[in-house]
């Protein structure tokens, strides 16, 4: 196909990301609709992720992303569609089940305790205890090194104030708490957005070892610099579709940012963009 662009949720051709495409994705959601009233926010969306990869998720504000992502976190489920986790049925009616399925989001917000320490953010809610109700510190410590090496985070200590952290490390402590719970799919909701220069580098060479470490992993992002130096595929939504998918590998970020405005979209052009430039991408 040209310009990049992968068909949605098939199988794509055997160069580039063809080898990862050919197995049975981590996560497939298919046919998800969802309206709030009048609005339809998600119309007939598909959407699937492979273990061992990194999907872009794009679009202009409004388009549907959080709304898809909080439908597969269990957040705000879907009103229409079938959700499959490694080939099986599944209902992610809420966040629990969503854990339960390995599927974990990170937000902006990050939800971190600024109070408390490295070692207790890492496993809050999640302690581990001795059968005489004691916290078992040592163990918490030792798998939680473990875990940051095993991402190559840098942090002073195990036992810093979360307040104390930079804003890519506490991102990076956001991540590895999902890795602790065992995840195979983390979603990243804008999580470069509030970062400078070596802060942002810290997070996309975790959203690599993650990537490495066999996760799948789901980045939503304005920054298509971001986007383009770690993501395999870049899926496009515009006004509650799925109307893109490019794999970044064929493709250049003009071509994704057309998709997104819908430039390429019935035949219209962008101003100084030719015809040709313009056509990857479109799945309508
Ligand atoms: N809780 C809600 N109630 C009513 N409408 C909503 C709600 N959440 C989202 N919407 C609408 O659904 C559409 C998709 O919104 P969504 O937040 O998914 O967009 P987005 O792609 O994440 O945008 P942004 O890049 O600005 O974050 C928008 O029209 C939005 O107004
Ligand atoms: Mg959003």
């Amino acid at each position: 196909m040209a310009n990049g662009e992968v068909p949605a949720g098939g199988s794509v051709p055997s160069s580039g990301i063809g080898e990862i495409a050919k197995r049975e994705p981590l996560l497939r959601m298919v046919g998800l609709s969802k309206t709030f009233g009048a609005v339809r926010a998600l119309t007939e969306v598909s959407f699937e992720v492979y273990a061992g990869e990194v999907v872009g998720l794009v679009g202009d504000n409004g388009a549907g992303k959080s709304t898809l992502v909080k439908t597969i976190s269990g957040v705000g489920p879907a009103d229409e569609g079938e959700i499959f986790v490694e080939g099986q049925p599944a209902s992610i009616s809420s966040p629990q089940a969503a854990t339960r399925l390995g599927i974990e989001t990170v937000y902006q917000d990050l939800a971190l305790c600024d109070n408390l320490d490295v070692v207790s953010n890492l496993f809050l809610g999640h302690e581990e205890v001795s059968p005489f109700g004691a916290l078992r510190e040592t163990d918490m410590e030792k798998r939680g090194l473990e875990v940051l090496r095993i991402l190559d985070v840098k942090i002073p200590s195990l036992r810093s104030l979360v307040a104390s952290l930079s804003g890519g490390q506490r991102q990076s402590i956001a991540v590895a708490k999902t890795i602790l719970r065992n995840a195979k799919v983390v979603l990243l909701d804008e999580p470069t957005a509030a970062l400078g220069v070596a802060q942002t580098r810290q997070v996309l060479n975790l959203i690599k070892r993650l990537r490495e470490q066999g996760l799948g992993v789901v980045v939503i992002s304005h920054n298509m610099a971001d986007v383009f130096e770690v993501a395999d595929r870049v899926i496009v939504m515009r006004l509650g579709r799925r109307v893109g998918t490019f794999d970044v590998k064929n493709t250049t970020a003009e071509r994704v940012i057309a998709s997104i405005t819908g430039a390429e979209f019935g035949g219209r052009s962008i101003e100084g963009a030719s015809a040709s430039s313009i056509s990857g991408g479109n799945e309508r």
